[in-house]
């Protein structure tokens, strides 16, 4: 007998959730059934547009055919390979599809399986590489405030989010912040790039005074923070940023699992930003979100440090299981395909103005304190009720769900990133149920 989980809510027990209210979630879930395109449907059949590609990964949008019949391909050609010590030839043909892609020079691939451990491998391969170059006092990283770097604990600790932090107790040793650069008095309501505070990248010169440069391996950022509310970079600072980790030898780091594959309207918000770092960190949108993967993108110049000693053995002791795995690397090859049969990693800077527009035709309604947005990446900040941080976001949540649209909200900040394959009549769409939901949550 098969169950109903929308109206059996028991049966729903079982299962712990990720970052959810899991009691209130299950008093009434939203679950879905099925996806295709821009929408999702529920298992009662109601259509809902998908105003954030899933969790900021499905760029080329739903059930991509392509995508679809290469990773039902691979599962019956080559269902698992080992990675240690063996490979197969889709991981190697990955890789140089994907530095293709990149800024000149990050042209050297380790796979992972999420943005997380994405996150601990490129960490551990800043605090290696110095190691093998005789550099060993290098063992400082610096995260910045109201960063998210995934939940492991490499990834926590150099993260600045305070509710995924305080339960888990001392965390990584030798790791201190830059500040945050969320300006809303100088900055509230600038469409694209904010003006003020390059000079915030300055901090990194107070951590070098602090610490000396010389005990700091490697700096980390995303180059527009995604979780915390969709911060954007001001003008001039992460090329501050560059330019300090430079003049001191530390390693810089552009976590890019949300703004990788096109979200900022290049591939890569390196390039959108004119910043190449060192090490760059990708998940998500790789594989279209279909089958987990990751990587981090290397110099050439890190990855050869490595490449010393007896040949015979290891030069990085790291690896996952699943790293490159077969049907994760079909995936991600019918993925980069779809993205450039249809263009789809520059579409977001077509859409720029069109997106910024709409989302700042919400700025007088009730509520409203900031509008941000870059590419196809958006977060509209609210007054939070009093005592109740987040709540006020959440009920525009559910209101927009009842609606039709899925949103997402991080505190008292609603973040959209739709699949790159949006049209304007969805774009219109979205705002105008976020209007509404809006002026019933006032
Ligand atoms: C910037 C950034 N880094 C890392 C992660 C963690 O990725 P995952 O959830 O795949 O482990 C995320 C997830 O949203 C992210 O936004």
């Amino acid at each position: 007998m098969t169950t109903d989980r929308t109206t059996d809510t028991s049966s729903l027990d079982a299962h712990w959730m990720p970052f959810t209210a899991n009691r209130q979630f299950k008093q009434a879930p939203r679950m879905l059934a099925r996806a295709e395109g821009m929408h999702y449907w529920t298992p009662e059949g109601r259509q809902v547009l998908d105003g954030v590609a899933g969790l900021w990964c499905v760029n080329a949008g739903h059930a991509r055919p392509r995508i679809v019949q290469a990773i039902a391909q691979q599962a019956a050609t080559l269902d698992y390979a080992p990675p240690f010590q063996m490979g197969h030839p889709q991981a190697f043909e990955l890789a140089e599809e994907l530095v293709k892609l990149t800024p000149p020079g990050l042209d050297r691939v380790f796979f992972t399986n999420s943005g997380s451990e994405s996150v601990e491998t490129a960490l551990k391969m800043a605090l290696a590489y110095h190691r093998v170059r005789g550099e060993g006092s290098r063992t400082r990283l610096i995260g910045r405030e109201r960063g998210y770097h995934g939940v492991n604990f490499g990834g926590i600790s150099v993260g600045g989010i305070v509710g995924n932090r305080k339960l888990f107790g001392t965390l990584l040793a030798g790791v201190d912040h830059l500040r945050h650069t969320h300006d809303p008095a100088r900055n509230a309501f600038s469409f694209g790039q904010p003006a003020h505070g390059a000079e915030l990248a300055d901090d990194l010169e107070r951590l070098c005074a602090l610490h000396d440069p010389s005990t700091i391996a490697a700096v980390i950022v995303e180059p527009v923070a995604g979780s915390t509310g969709v911060l954007l970079p001001p003008v001039g600072y992460l090329q501050r940023l560059r330019e300090i980790c430079d003049r001191h030898g530390i390693l810089l780091i552009f976590d890019e699992v949300i703004t990788g594959f096109g979200r900022t309207g290049q591939p890569f918000a390196a390039q959108t930003f004119g910043v190449t770092p060192d090490l760059m960190t990708v998940a998500k949108g790789l594989s279209n979100g279909c089958v987990p993967m990751g990587a981090v993108l290397a110099k050439r110049e890190i990855h050869d440090a490595f490449m010393h000693g007896p040949e015979q053995l290891i030069e990085f002791p790291h690896g996952y299981t699943y790293s490159a795995h077969p049907l994760a690397c079909a995936a991600a090859l019918a993925t980069l395909q779809t993205y450039e049969e249809e263009n789809l990693l520059t579409r977001a800077s077509e859409l720029h103005d069109y997106f910024g527009q709409a989302l700042h035709s919400l700025r007088d309604l009730p509520l409203v304190v900031d509008v941000r947005h870059i590419g196809l990446v958006g977060g509209i900040e609210l007054t939070p009720i009093p005592d109740a941080p987040a709540k006020r976001a959440f009920n525009v949540f559910l209101d927009c769900w009842e609606q039709g649209v899925l949103i997402r909200t991080t505190g008292d900040t609603i973040a959209l990133s739709p699949p790159l394959i949006i049209e304007k009549s969805h774009i219109d769409r979205i705002v105008d149920t976020l209007a509404g939901a809006l002026r019933r949550a006032a």
